[in-house]
């Protein structure tokens, strides 16, 4: 799959986000090594706190699905400021994917590639435990 492909797959999961307190719309498509495509989109909760982001619903159902080891992720937004992952997010891709690769994009166009580490340096992971 191309990267153009995992940023449309995680365009298709932002359709189902459930946003209606933020109206903020979140895809996010994960690849795992065997190349299969796990999507993900926000699901807000009238309490707030339990909303969950794109990222971590994709990892969850990647995980649930026995995927193990994972390449990249796709994370999408209409915002002009590419969206990263927040910080929860970040622990948990951390925990399953390590250093992966993540591409940030929107609807209009330019992506941005980087790595996990990158804007999420001195991980605590089981290597501490
Ligand atoms: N959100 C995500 O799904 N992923 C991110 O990377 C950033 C934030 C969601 C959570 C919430 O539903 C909305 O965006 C606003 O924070």
């Amino acid at each position: 799959m191309t990267e153009t492909e995992l940023v449309h797959a995680a365009i298709a999961a932002r359709n189902n986000a459930h946003a209606p307190y933020s109206h903020f719309l979140v895809g996010a498509a994960l690849e795992d090594s065997e190349g299969r495509i796990h999507t993900g989109c926000n699901i807000e909760n009238a309490t707030y706190g339990l909303t969950v982001c794109a990222e971590r619903i994709a990892m969850f159902k990647a995980l649930s699905e026995g995927a193990r080891k994972f390449r990249r992720i796709a994370v999408v937004a209409n915002n002009k400021q590419l969206t990263p992952p927040c910080g929860a997010c970040r622990q948990i891709l951390w925990e399953f994917a390590g250093d992966m690769e993540i591409i940030l994009a929107n609807l209009t166009g330019p992506t941005e590639t980087l790595r996990l580490s990158a804007i999420f340096p001195r991980a605590f992971d089981a290597t501490y435990l």
